[in-house]
């Protein structure tokens, strides 16, 4: 099974919010069964909480659920996920720095060099903002997980070739 980690500095509002549109995402294109997805914070703010109540409330108006306890990103992640990806390029220095080694460096990536229809470099920050910075979330979430999806489907379907 091929296994998704999305990384955020808190775990309750982007990074649950990139799980569950994904899930979401591969569930439609009839992938769930392949793909795992996981999400988690580089901090331990927020451990054992719910998705921020404003980010699902925005979830929940465009139709998506809303699961998932914060969790700290672990160590252990770089050796049971295959990618992880970094909602801005703080998260991604902060995930990097914690392999000295540079040993999983490859697999960790910013979300946004999936969201093609967006300039943005870095999913922003909604968390001290208004409703409209958790539209603006959901909206770059989307894009690069219909991206995403689209490379995964191809990924499995050459590696289901004999
Ligand atoms: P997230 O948002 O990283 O997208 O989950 C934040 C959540 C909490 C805080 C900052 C960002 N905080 O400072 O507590």
């Amino acid at each position: 099974m091929y296994k998704i980690l999305f990384v955020c500095l808190g775990n309750i509002c982007r990074s649950p919010a990139a799980e569950n549109i994904m899930n979401q995402h591969l569930a439609e294109a009839g992938l769930d069964g392949s793909i795992y997805c996981d999400s988690a914070g580089t901090s331990g703010y927020h451990i054992g909480a719910p998705p921020d109540r404003r980010m699902a409330a925005s979830l929940q108006q465009r139709g998506y659920p809303v699961t998932g306890r914060a969790r700290q990103f672990e160590w252990a992640d770089f050796r049971e996920f295959d990618l992880i990806l970094a909602m801005d390029r703080e998260n991604q220095r902060d995930i990097l720095s914690l392999d000295s080694t540079g040993r999983y460096h490859s697999k960790v990536k910013l979300f946004c060099d999936y969201a093609q229809n967006h300039r943005e470099t870095e999913v922003p920050d909604p968390y001290y903002g208004g409703p409209e910075g958790f539209e603006k979330v959901i909206t770059l979430l989307e894009d690069g997980c219909q991206t995403l999806v689209e490379e995964l489907k191809n990924k499995l379907s050459t590696e289901s070739q004999p």
